[in-house]
Order: C-alpha cells, then structure tokens, then sequence
C-alpha cells in the first residue's frame, strides 16, 4: 500500500509549504513593488488563473491518478508512448539542480538567523551590517556548514515518511509561518512607514506596468506555485482518491497569493518607517532588512522572527523537492525510504557545494553571461527548464493523456464538476500552452515585443 497523507488538511498544508518560499517573501514582495503595484498584483492574479492554476490542476490530475513517482507516472498514464517520460526526467532534473542550490540559499537564512539570535546587528553601524552578507557569502567554511545544516533539516524530514516526517513537520511549519508573518504584518501597521509600504505595494500605477512586467508575472505565477519540478506531481500521488482536486488547487493558489501579498505588506512599511529605500535583489532581505531592525524598538524580536520565518518558507519548499527524489529511487529503483533518503540528500549536497563556493574559491568561473556558478544554475532552470516543463505538461494532459482519465480526475463525479472540467481543459489546450511559449520565446529572444 502506498503512503498516504491522512487527510485533505495535511495535504493542503504540504502542498502550501512547497508553494510558499523564498519565492513569495522575497521575490514578490519586490517585483510588485518595482512593476506598478497593485496593476501587477492584478495581472498576477491572472497569470495564475490562467496559467499557474490549470497547469497545477493538471500535475494533481497526473500524480493523483497515477499513484507514481514523477518518472513512473509518465509511464504508467500512457504506457505505449515511453517518449513522454522526459517529461518525468526533466522534472526530477529540475529538483535536482533548483534543489542545489536552493539549499545555499536557505542556509543563509539559517547563518542569519544566528546572527539575530546572537544580537549580532543590534549596536552596528549599517555599513557593517551592510558587510556582513558580503563576508558570509565569500566564506567558503561558512557557507559550506550552512548548506550542511540546512540539508540534514531535509533529510530528517523527508526521512520519516510521508505521513510521519513530512506532513508532521509542515503540521508545525506552515501554522507557524502564518502566525508569524501575520506578526509582522500587524507590528508594520503600527509603523510610521504602513502607508507607504502599503501605496508601494498595492497602489496601481498602470505606467509602470510594461511588456515584460506581463512575462514576469507569467513566470512567476509558475515558480511560485513550485509547477515543473515534480513536486505537485509526487505530492498528489499521495492524495486519497475521493479528494475532489480542484477546490484544494484553488485554495492553495489562493493561499500562495495571500502569504506572498502580505509578506510585502509586512516588509515594505517597516523599511519605509526608517526613510530606507526598497532596493533591490537579495540585498533586500540580507542588506537592507538587518539594519532595519537594529534601529527600530523590539527589532531584535522582530529580526528573530523574520529569520525564522524564511528558514520556515525555505524547509518546507526544500522538502517537497528532496521528496521527489526520493520517491523516484523508492518506486524506480526499490529503495527503502531511508536508504533513498540519504543517497538523493548525499547527491544533492555534493551537487550544491559549487553552488556553495560560487562567491569565494569558485568566484572565478562565470558560466552564463559572466554569472556565477549558483546565479547560472537558477538562471537555466527558472528561464528554461520550467517553462520548457510546464508546457509539456499542459500539452500532454491536453492532447496526449487519455481525455477519460483526465475528466475522471478533474471532474469527480458530480454533474455540477462537468463545467469545471470543461473550464479546465479549454485552458490547458488552447490558453496555457500558448501562453507559456510566448513567454519563453520573448525570454530567449525569438519573439521581441
Ligand atoms: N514555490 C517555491 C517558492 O516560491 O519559493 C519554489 C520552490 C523553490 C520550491 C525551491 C521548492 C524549492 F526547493
């Protein structure tokens, strides 16, 4: 028998935890903020109703009627055609390298979150917070031990299982994500900065919204929804079968949105409230917010949790892609679960080490556009290996997977269902893909708008 979530709740939640990461408090935030506010806001949301949502649709439909590992659900849906496992191996190559060095990444918020358990911002001139990020990064040991520690977090989670590892942690995760993000969004309403932040945010400024805020949004509303890396896929094939799909896929998405939108609402205000400018990249987080809280009252607290807020976001994403993996050496190769889980989590640590030392021994190798090594690494699989991914997907469910199995999964039993399903396919065959190849052709050049 297969493992299994033991219900709705504990799927929804660990659907929630791989969508919710570095993606919604960090990038989002951000983007908005740069691309008009409250015009982006809109045509995220639509980006995700037409792209992100059928397509998330699409990968439950596949993993939950399958029952499979990422690869072995390819196979098992259309047996005759083994051609359309690439789908499956694009996937896992997809976890494979975002989860490298995403994993650096993360173990920055661990090294920070020390930082502010030690105090070590408050007392400090901003240019010495400022430097921090950029001795850390170039720390060679340092940034080795934070990968360290942050994968062993994963394999301790993934390691017990579905229902007894990862369910349980995100059980604590994602409740206590929310109630700490909800923290910060009511102290920055106190501040000074609320209506600033908020005007940067959500104010709609339509001149500001271009061509390419419309591309941004689009990819966005897929790397937040973690679509094309196996993760939905893999975690829906331990969905029960009388779990309706599409109003948990509308919750998730709406969830997703919500945390993203009020991660701004909680940053913005508090970095308006000492004059400070938004910035940009991941000075943001690492530069700017620090010194933030060493100058405002209870900033200590607030940088404490704010850190553990991230490493939250940043675990619970984490899992889902190790999961992946591991399910793909436990049903493809018949590995028991622990050994799986500490040779994929073996792999994927060495893989990240030159992610690890892309800004001190490796600094000097620059393999894409003069980017370093972990820059190049996100730079292919954001811009190519998912866009590439997810209109596979939507292609195959829309022309390629029998259109039984994909009714039987979309639209349950009910008559009432039968709309939505037609909602749904309409999407995935002639919108979706459409969509994703402008997209990817604009990024790369061929199309020029
Ligand atoms: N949905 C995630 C985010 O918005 O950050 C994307 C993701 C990244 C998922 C890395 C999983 C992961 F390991």
């Amino acid at each position: 028998m297969r493992n299994h979530w033991s219900g709705r709740l504990g799927f929804i939640l660990a659907a929630v935890g791989s969508a919710v990461g570095l993606g919604n408090i960090w990038k989002f935030p951000f983007i908005t903020g740069m691309n008009g506010g409250g015009a982006f806001v809109l045509v995220y949301l639509v980006a995700i109703l037409f792209c992100g949502l059928p397509i998330l649709m699409a990968e439950f439909a596949i993993g939950r009627h399958s029952q499979q590992d990422v690869v072995g659900s390819f196979r098992k849906l259309t047996p005759k055609t083994p051609f359309w496992q690439v789908i499956g191996w694009l996937n896992l190559s997809v976890a494979f390298v975002i989860l490298s060095y995403y994993g650096v990444v993360a173990g920055w918020t661990l090294d920070y979150l020390l930082k502010s358990l030690t105090g070590a911002f408050s007392g400090q001139e901003p240019e010495a917070i400022a430097a921090m990020f950029g001795s850390l990064v170039k720390d060679p040991i340092r940034q080795v031990c934070c990968l360290t520690a942050f994968m062993a977090f994963c394999l301790l989670a993934v390691i017990g299982g579905v229902k007894e590892g990862i369910e349980r942690w995100n059980r604590i995760l994602m409740p206590g994500l929310f109630v700490i993000l909800l923290l910060l969004a009511v102290y920055a309403m106190t501040t000074d900065g609320a209506w600033a932040g908020i005007q940067f945010m959500l104010a709609p400024d339509f001149s500001k919204l271009t061509v390419s805020s419309v591309l941004e949004a689009m990819g966005h509303s897929f790397f937040t929804l973690s679509l094309a890396m196996g993760a939905m896929i893999t975690y829906a094939s331990y969905m029960d079968k009388n779990e309706p799909i599409w109003p948990v896929s509308i919750r998730i998405a709406v969830l997703d949105t919500l945390v993203a939108i009020v991660a701004g609402l909680a940053i913005f205000p508090i970095v308006f409230s000492v004059g400070m400018e938004p910035g940009a990249g991941p000075g943001l987080i690492f530069k700017t917010l620090p010194q933030v809280f060493a100058t405002i009252p209870l900033g200590h607290i607030l940088a404490v949790l704010f850190f553990i807020l991230m490493a939250f976001a940043a675990l619970s994403s984490a899992i889902s892609l190790l999961e992946v993996l591991t399910a793909f050496m436990i049903d493809e190769r018949r590995y028991d679960r622990k050994k799986a889980t500490v040779l994929m989590t073996l792999a994927v640590y060495i893989a990240g080490i030159p992610s690890a030392l892309s800004y001190s021994v490796l600094g000097k190798i620059k393999l894409i556009n003069g980017m370093e090594i972990l820059d190049s690494l996100d730079y292919i699989a954001s811009n190519f290996m998912l866009p590439i991914g997810g209109m596979l997907i939507a292609i195959y469910t829309g022309y390629v997977l029998d259109k039984r199995i994909a009714k039987a999964e979309i639209s349950e039993d009910g008559q009432n269902y039968l709309k939505i399903f037609s909602i749904w396919y309409f999407t995935i065959r002639y919108i979706a893909p459409v969509a994703v190849l402008v997209i990817f052709l604009t990024k790369v050049g061929i199309i020029k708008l």
